[in-house]
């Protein structure tokens, strides 16, 4: 059976029918429990819905949950633990180490082992049980009624309470992820030391945000280390980065009355969280005129900006946005608050306490659709979610709750789904706007995520992640975790949000040189204008690179960029944002209407990946997506695009059947050098020292592969300022007058060791009558 949840309606698994956590009887319990593990010795705190009213200083109406039922950790003493179990569970664990031996340098991906000894890449779990010697003791503050204005009263409060502090080094001891983490952040901060102080640099339309994302992950790294070490160098360290981003350093920084730049309020976020922490975290090491001086920056540059934001226009992004503005500015004032609660005689770290965390279940937790779909994109899913992770688990160690934060939105949790299957073989499935490295934010939100919502998976695909190495890390990560992600995990899934629509399908989750093919239909509207007019857009990775492929983001600092979703907005007329700039039909050289409305079809074999990280694929396993995507066009009677794998999921076929009254073009952007036959019928592609045919099925008559740059028609209308240019990039294009066609294109990445003979040429099927079996 086809594994779409989504025909299931909400009592389904994220991961369709495969899950091995779902249980089909009992379904989801709305909204999905969070921590619902329970151990037979545990069997206290089942968690009740308590309201908490807020007093009249604060005047609003927090839904709060009873401390949760935190059964990963044991309730067991040092003596109880047991010195044998612990160092057996341990050192099988450290005997196992890392899986991922490499991160690929180019595309900075885990490389996994080839191996079919399988003992340890068993089913995702945390196993108390077996790993009981391995887990964190229990959190002491268990307060029975949680009150975001009643913090624990020892520190640190926000995300790495004292007891963990306790912890970690003998965990750090029996874990390697744990452990190599641990080395890479006191590499990272020794780095940082040596460096002067973030300089402020004002940067257009992104103001100083990656300033701020700067020094929150320098605090991050220098608080951790003095934490670990008691060297107080650290902490003269991260004082001259407070000092500096407020004001008293060595270089000038900001505006006297605006220094940590409100009008871009995400940079002022990003400043008061990493104040928060060194405030927090170095709560011991402050002289009390260090702590009133801290305070004093952080309500004057960022809390009582946050108070105007709320209580005025300025504060856009608290009304019905859901998105990475929202989680990051609620997160960030969340942090500060919660940092100075109780030292602060002002009032105002109550006051936002009271505003923040409605406001962000309100919209930060609808940024994950029904589908686990990131509401932005998925490079904007890192920057939001990292910011929900950090609210969720700061007002948890704070206060004992995070309030409905991650369970008023039943299907947040699929945001880690969406994450595992937007990432492909090489790099994301990164349409719309996907800029460059977002310093401060990393995937790391998955580690929290798995550990809450019972989805081990989660964290044991994110753990062999390049940027999995940071504080947050080592604080989120639940070590009786046990298993491989990619056992059981289904090859295939299909989003089917309105919003999203989009198909994900790969040959392998373990072999960086697998195929993965990503398409997408959904609307041109909604998505926090960081979506490109790219109905029926994709991505094709394969041989251990990307063939079809993305161009990101423009400029943001370009005029007009961000100005409107509208039909005439200047944003649609930027190469990378405009239809043309994708891997798609594009009709009359025109940009694609934005009130398109697709819809989608779609099957799989339902094929998982077992233990073994190599594959033996059935030959009958295949998967596809059609859409019909007239909709998203002027001047047409039908367009409909699919996209199937073939042949034991080797090849991958794009059949596209339009009837138009206008040009035809079928455009695809690519890195790589392409050759194009004699007949014009077919190409072959270069790149990283691998080739790629591609091939036009019973061509219509006419219809011959060009390639031009990844440049605007002279015709086109012009943009304000002149485009990025993108080198390197050749679109290939099928150019042809109006008519009706079928137009398919086969993609058949040179493997080694397969010949000509072993590629099969499928017949023409009509996409209406695609199915399983259809291309056999
Ligand atoms: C953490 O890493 C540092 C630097 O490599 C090392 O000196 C320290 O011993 C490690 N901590 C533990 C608990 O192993
Ligand atoms: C942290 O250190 C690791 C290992 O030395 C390095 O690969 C990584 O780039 C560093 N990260 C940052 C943000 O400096
Ligand atoms: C640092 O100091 C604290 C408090 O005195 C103590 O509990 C901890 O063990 C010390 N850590 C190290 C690594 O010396
Ligand atoms: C919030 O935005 C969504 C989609 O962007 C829209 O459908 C909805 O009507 C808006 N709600 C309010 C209260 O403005
Ligand atoms: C070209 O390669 C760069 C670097 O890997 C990548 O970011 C970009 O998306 C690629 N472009 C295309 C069209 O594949």
């Amino acid at each position: 059976m086809a594994a779409n949840y989504n025909a299931v309606g909400a009592h389904a698994s994220p991961y369709g029918s495969g899950d091995p956590y779902y249980n089909e009887s009992s379904g989801f319990i709305t909204p999905h429990p969070v921590k619902k593990r329970t151990n037979n010795w545990v069997k206290i705190g089942v968690p009740v819905l308590i309201l908490v009213i807020i007093g009249a200083v604060v005047g609003g109406v927090l839904g709060s949950r009873a401390s949760k039922n935190d059964t990963s950790s044991n309730g067991e003493t040092g003596s109880s633990r047991g010195e044998a179990a612990a160092s057996s569970a341990a050192s099988i664990k450290l005997e196992v180490g890392r899986f991922a031996t490499a991160t690929n340098s180019a595309f900075m991906m885990p490389i996994y082992p080839s191996t079919t000894n399988t003992a340890a890449f068993t089913t995702p779990t945390f196993n108390p049980s077996v790993n009981n010697a391995l887990a964190w003791p229990k959190d002491p503050f268990q307060p029975s009624k949680p009150d975001p204005l009643t913090p624990r009263t020892d520190r640190p409060r926000l995300i790495a309470p004292s007891y963990k502090w306790q912890a970690l080094p003998t965990l750090i001891k029996s874990d390697p992820y744990l452990k190599g983490w641990n080395e890479t952040i006191f590499a990272n901060a020794t780095n940082y030391y040596g460096q002067q102080p973030v300089r402020y640099f004002m940067d257009g339309d992104s103001g100083i945000l990656d300033n701020a994302r700067e020094v929150k992950m320098r605090i991050k790294a220098f608080a951790y280390v003095f934490l670990m070490t008691n060297d107080t160098k650290w902490v003269d360290r991260t004082w001259a980065e407070l000092q500096n981003a407020a004001g008293d350093g060595p270089t000038p920084f900001g505006p006297d009355d605006d220094k940590w730049n409100s009008v871009h309020f995400l940079d002022t976020a990003e400043f008061t969280a990493a104040f928060a922490i060194a405030y927090d975290w170095l709560y011991s090491q402050w002289s009390d005129t260090q702590k009133s001086q801290i305070r004093t920056t952080m309500i004057k540059y960022g809390l009582q900006p946050g108070v105007t934001a709320f209580t005025s226009s300025a504060g856009w992004w608290r009304n019905n946005i859901t998105g990475n503005w929202n989680c990051v500015c609620n997160g960030g004032l969340t942090l500060g608050s919660l940092a100075i609660l109780g030292d602060d005689n002002t009032g105002i770290a109550e006051q936002l306490l009271g505003l923040t965390v409605p406001n962000a279940k309100e919209n930060c937790a609808r940024a994950t659709v029904d589908d686990g779909t990131w509401a932005e994109t998925a490079n904007y899913w890192y920057f939001g979610s990292t910011g929900h992770a950090e609210m969720s688990s700061a007002l948890l160690t704070a206060t004992g709750s995070h309030y409905g934060l991650l369970d008023v939105n039943p299907n947040f949790f699929k945001t880690g789904v969406y994450h595992m299957y937007a990432t492909g073989a090489t790099s994301l499935f990164d349409y719309g706007d996907h800029g460059p490295n977002k310093f401060s934010s990393t995937a790391n939100s998955l580690i929290l995520y798995a550990d809450q919502y019972n989805h081990p998976e989660f964290a044991l695909f994110q753990r062999e992640q390049h940027d999995a190495a940071e504080p947050w890390s080592m604080f989120w990560y639940n070590p009786t975790i046990s298993g491989a992600f990619w056992d059981g995990a289904p090859l295939d899934h299909f989003f089917d949000n309105a919003l999203d629509q989009w198909a994900s399908m790969r040959s392998s989750w373990t072999d960086s040189n697998s195929l993965y093919v990503a398409v997408k239909a959904g609307k041109n509207q909604g998505l926090q204008t960081h979506n490109d007019l790219d109905v029926g857009d994709f991505v094709l990775d394969a041989l251990g690179t990307r063939w079809a492929g993305e161009l990101g983001s423009g400029d943001y600092r370009s005029p007009d960029y961000f100005s409107s979703e509208a039909q005439d907005s200047n944003r649609w007329k930027y190469y990378r944002k405009m239809t043309q700039g994708q891997n798609t039909i594009l009709i009359n050289r025109e940009n694609q209407n934005v009130l398109a409305a697709p819809t989608v079809k779609h099957e799989t074999s339902g094929t998982t990946q077992g233990s073994s990280t190599v594959l033996d694929i059935p030959q009958d396993s295949t998967a596809y997506w059609t859409a019909d995507i007239t909709s998203a066009y002027f001047g047409v009677s039908s367009v409909k695009r699919g996209v199937r794998l073939l042949n034991a999921r080797k090849q991958v076929l794009i059949q596209d059947e339009i009837a138009s009254q206008e040009s035809v073009q079928w455009r695809m952007h690519t890195n790589a050098t392409v050759s194009i036959d004699d007949s014009g019928t077919s190409a072959t592609l270069s790149l990283d020292g691998q080739s790629m045919k591609v091939a036009m099925l019973s061509p219509p008559d006419g219809a011959k592969f060009s390639t031009s740059l990844a440049q605007r028609f002279e015709s086109d209308p012009t943009p304000p300022i002149p485009d990025q240019e993108n080198p390197g990039v050749t679109v290939l294009i099928i150019s042809l007058p109006a008519g009706t066609y079928n137009l398919q294109v086969l993609f058949n990445p040179q493997w080694s060791g397969m010949s000509d003979g072993d590629f099969v040429t499928p017949k023409t099927v009509p996409l209406d009558s695609w199915s399983l079996t259809s291309h056999n």
